[in-house]
């Protein structure tokens, strides 16, 4: 069974076949009640969630599944120091597919090497979202029609917001053009950067203030500060906001996205604006992961697409992972994994969180 921790576990025709699937369930008005009859849902929940883990349960349900599982990690047995390994071992006589959030880097691609069950990541620390950005192409593919060519502007926090990370990726994928907008020390991490450049042949930008894409952006993708991963000197800064001014200069076919929770970055003013799509774009969650788990459970071919790395050796050469948030921080018996990539065969980056490690430090040491 295959594994979703990141868009790259789907293959093109794996994305098509997503869409039509949801294109399917969008028709049916989401009544498909004997599709995935007394088939069971894991959802662990690690960190708090309210659209990813409802979208969710509510998409099990209305295949005529059920689901069990936890939303509050302090009361599963992780408050007496068990590891994701374990929980997920276990989960595996529970149910029949496993839905995890959980506040470390890498915490998915953990679980999913402990699990034959379907897996799928509802975002791991500040790294992925792959979830949410299927819910974000989906939503553009219907109002935009194609995503190729489009414009997308993403702005807010995208150093340590995960949507924006998977997006990026997959928008360049697929063709799209991006344009960054984020403050100093909340800019896109390299790797999605070069990603972007380096393996998709895609256009990354970035520019300094809203008004300044304003022309060219088909799409306002917005994102909140991501406080709860924010050291305190960058808890507070000042993110681009939309707001009625912010309209009046918009093009009339711009449209506003944001995957929520909003905090202040778009004023309530916007709601009323037929632009803003992010209450469509999150209600569209539903069909998506219908569609979603309707194909991972039955399909044993769907969603095996692997992360395209390449393990480094010898891996003692290389720095452990220096990132605090990932997760061979938290769970020692995670092995420290050297990769590279074919786009960037000079950069070995930590397989679980994707930062970049510095080579040679022991050898260094040894002198
Ligand atoms: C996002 C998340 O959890 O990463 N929310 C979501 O799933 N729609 C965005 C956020 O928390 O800012």
């Amino acid at each position: 069974m295959g594994h979703l921790v990141s868009v790259d576990n789907l293959t093109d025709s794996d994305l098509e076949d997503l869409f039509r699937r949801a294109d399917v369930f969008h028709r049916s008005r989401q009544q498909a009640p004997d599709r995935l009859d007394r088939r069971l849902l894991a959802v662990l929940f690690y960190e708090p969630s309210t659209r990813t883990r409802l979208s969710f349960e509510s998409a099990i349900l209305r295949l005529g599944g059920q689901v069990l599982g936890f939303s509050d990690a302090g009361s599963s047995s992780v408050a007496k120091g068990e590891t994701v390994a374990d929980t997920i071992r276990m989960v595996a006589a529970y149910a029949d597919a496993v839905v995890m959030r959980h506040p470390a880097a890498g915490s998915t691609q953990v679980a999913a090497e402990y699990t034959e069950l379907p897996l799928v990541s509802g975002g791991d620390g500040a790294h992925l979202h792959p979830t949410q950005t299927l819910t974000d192409l989906y939503y553009l593919r219907q109002t935009k029609g194609a995503i190729e060519d489009l414009t997308v502007a993403v702005a807010g926090d995208l150093h340590a917001g995960r949507t924006v990370h998977s997006l990026a990726t997959a928008l360049a994928r697929l063709g799209a053009r991006i344009v960054c907008v984020a403050p100093q020390g909340l800019t896109m991490p390299d790797y999605v950067v070069d990603e972007v450049q380096e393996r998709f042949g895609g256009r990354i930008d970035s520019v300094d203030r809203l008004e300044d894409c304003l022309d060219e952006a088909d799409v306002i993708y917005m994102t909140r500060l991501q406080r709860e991963r924010l050291p305190e000197s960058l808890r507070h800064v000042e993110i681009p906001r939309v707001d009625a001014e912010m309209l009046s200069k918009m093009r009339p076919d711009t449209i506003i996205l944001h995957p929520l929770p909003r905090v202040d970055e778009i004023a309530y003013e916007v709601d009323e604006d037929l632009r803003a799509g992010y209450f469509e774009q999150a209600a569209g969650g539903v069909t998506v992961r219908m569609a979603l788990l309707d194909l991972m459970l039955a399909d044993e071919t769907f969603a095996t697409g692997q992360r395209p790395f390449k393990p480094v050796t010898p891996k003692e050469s290389y720095a452990r992972c220096d990132n605090p948030g990932c997760i061979t921080h938290r769970e020692t018996y995670v092995p420290h994994r050297p990769v590279v990539t074919d786009w960037s065969p000079d950069q070995p980056r930590c397989a679980w969180c994707e930062h970049p490690l510095v080579q040679g430090v022991l050898d260094l040491e040894r002198d």
